[in-house]
């Protein structure tokens, strides 16, 4: 019998807004293991550069990938990040959650 555990998820937007920083709300969820998810940011603006990080409770951010090119993907393991063209959007793609993919996820606008 195959146990599946829920994997808990917290993404959150930052962005720079007059150099001040600024939190869109952050999203909660629950996935079961073996699911997949995406995650968005999205921006008002043009991006020059767009980093994914994630953490751990308990523990510091960990720099996941920083996008800059438009158009780029990155893949990480289970991660796959994209940046839109047009650099005002981009996408974290978890495949296959596990209960170490648990943790906060959060973009920042460079
Ligand atoms: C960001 O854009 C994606 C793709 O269009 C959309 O599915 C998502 O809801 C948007 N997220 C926010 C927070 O606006
Ligand atoms: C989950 O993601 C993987 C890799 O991105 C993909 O190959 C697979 O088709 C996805 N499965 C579902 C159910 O979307």
């Amino acid at each position: 019998m195959l146990l599946l555990a829920p994997v808990l998820i917290l993404w959150i937007q930052i962005s720079q807004m007059n150099g001040k920083q600024k939190e869109h709300f952050p999203e909660f969820l629950l996935l079961q293991e073996g699911e997949n998810f995406t995650m968005y940011c999205n921006s008002s603006s043009i991006l020059s550069s767009l980093q994914w990080y994630k953490q751990r409770p308990g523990c510091s951010p960990v720099l996941l990938m920083i996008l800059a090119k438009s158009g780029e993907v990155k893949t990480q393991q289970r991660l796959t990040g994209r940046f839109g063209e047009s650099r005002q959007r981009s996408s974290l793609h978890l495949a296959a959650a596990q209960l170490s993919d648990a943790g906060t996820y959060f973009c920042a606008e460079a």
